[in-house]
């Protein structure tokens, strides 16, 4: 494993998770908005990535390409690594001293993949990667999350709502596991509207960050 700053990944790396048409990418964009907007540097970044791996993971999410559901746990573990030590990714931008938001990481293989291919092959795979300073587990009715996916006009292979349910469980189950070994997960109840939930984040990340909640 390539070395880093664990105490700045503590400062300054933060997760959302949830499940498909949760909300985490449109909070993402508002919470580091507002973070800038405060003088602080924020970087928004996602998992898939935006790289060859994650350019590779998404043609399998569509249906596209066929691959064994263990060789896609092995792919969103190739595609956190480059994320996390690779050029400009997650551990250079904390060490330069910017906030990392981050839309999925490794709870999100230990949920999806730990349904495809059973839970140890991601555990495995994600044991020895850092853990963030924050998660943000969202927490909504899996059918409020696919209905709102439904009006998105590309599906991917996950999209189903009896897949959402289980997803929603296993995310529940694996962020339990996560906090007892020391992970700072926090749910945000995620059934309202974009103004609530937003309030709900802002709390959480303010309270995180020591920042002044008043402003
Ligand atoms: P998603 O956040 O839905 O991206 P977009 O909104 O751009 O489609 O992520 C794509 C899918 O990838 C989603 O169904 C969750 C899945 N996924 C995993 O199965 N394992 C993982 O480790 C990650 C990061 C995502």
């Amino acid at each position: 494993m390539p070395s880093y700053n664990t105490d700045e990944l503590k400062k300054r790396f933060i997760v959302i998770e949830g499940i498909d048409g949760a909300g985490t990418t449109t909070q993402m964009k508002i919470l580091a908005e507002n973070l800038r907007a405060r003088g602080y540097r924020c970087v928004t970044t996602a998992e898939p990535t935006l790289g060859p791996i994650g350019k590779l993971i998404r043609s399998i999410l569509s249906g596209e390409r066929c691959v064994a559901p263990s060789t896609v746990a092995y792919l969103f573990a190739s595609d956190r690594n480059e994320h996390l030590f690779g050029s400009n990714g997650i551990v250079e931008q904390v060490e330069s001293g910017s906030i990392v938001i981050s839309d999925r990481y490794a709870l999100s293989s230990l949920a999806y993949q730990g349904l495809t291919c059973g839970e140890e092959l991601p555990l495995r795979l994600n044991g020895s990667f850092p853990a963030p300073g924050l998660t943000l587990l969202f927490d909504i009715d899996p059918e409020i999350a696919i209905a709102r996916i439904k009006r998105r006009p590309q599906k991917e292979i996950y999209e189903t709502l009896e897949f959402q349910k289980h997803v929603s469980n296993m995310y529940r189950t694996m962020a339990d596991k996560l906090q007892s070994q020391g992970w700072n997960i926090v749910h945000i109840e995620a059934n309202a509207d974009i103004d609530t939930v937003r309030r709900e984040v802002f709390l959480k990340v303010f309270g995180f960050l020591g920042a002044d909640t008043t402003r």
